[in-house]
């Protein structure tokens, strides 16, 4: 077999590589500034919310999730976060002979309060362009590492069906020459806001800290204004 013969040999041939990366994802992670008052006003809402409304069942395991109408109910403060979120998805989106300005960007907002015991699924946002979350209250996370109370927000590389070929241990090595996972749980903090792709499979851990946590979550869309 040529292919055999070829083989010591094909090992002493110089070559010259030069790694690309193609097909990024982008993900911003954000950290709001100097936004104590604003994050303060939205977690009152919450839970007046709450305390009003049984909400609904989602891909939410455990805990509460309102209605995706929080941008009515929730006042100024949601306004103010949905725009911000939608600057961010707009430095990120890029449309064929319009600019994002062009369109009109729509926000849908919910909250979800997530007790001991509570996770959400892997899941997707369909029908929208980007999707996003605000964490308020990370619960026990002041006191203890996330690593005693889980409730990892995590996301999965698209591309999954690469990790599940002949050899599972199998990983693509990345451009800065480490091997690339398959998932990857993010590091978040009170006022961390995460944008990313409304395709990108993602979900929460099981969270085991005793109080609750509180995070706001948004799909965000844009229609071709007239
Ligand atoms: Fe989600």
């Amino acid at each position: 077999m040529p292919q055999q013969n070829n083989q010591h040999r094909f090992d002493q041939i110089k070559v010259e590589a030069s790694p690309i990366s193609l097909f990024e994802t982008p993900i911003a992670y954000c950290q709001i500034k100097e936004g104590d008052e604003l994050m303060n006003e939205l977690e009152q809402k919450i839970r007046e919310r709450k305390a009003a409304d049984e909400g609904l069942r989602r891909s939410n395991i455990g805990g509460w999730h309102s209605d995706t109408e929080m941008i009515d109910w929730a006042g100024d403060a949601a306004q103010r976060l949905a725009e911000t979120a939608v600057n961010v998805a707009k430095r990120l989106s890029h449309f064929k002979e319009a600019s994002p300005d062009n369109y009109q960007w729509l926000v849908r907002m919910w909250a979800n309060v997530t007790p001991s015991g509570g996770l959400n699924h892997l899941h997707t946002h369909p029908g929208n362009l980007w999707a996003a979350v605000l964490y308020l209250d990370m619960g026990d996370d002041a006191d203890h590492p996330l690593d005693s109370v889980g409730g990892r927000f995590y996301l999965e590389d698209p591309r999954f069906p690469m990790s599940a070929m002949k050899d599972t241990s199998f990983r693509l090595m990345g451009v800065n020459g480490t091997p690339q996972q398959y998932e990857t749980e993010m590091n978040l903090t009170r006022g961390s806001l995460v944008v990313f792709p409304a395709w990108l499979r993602h979900g929460v851990r099981v969270y085991t800290g005793e109080r609750e946590r509180i995070s706001i979550a948004m799909n965000i869309d844009a229609r071709r204004k007239a």
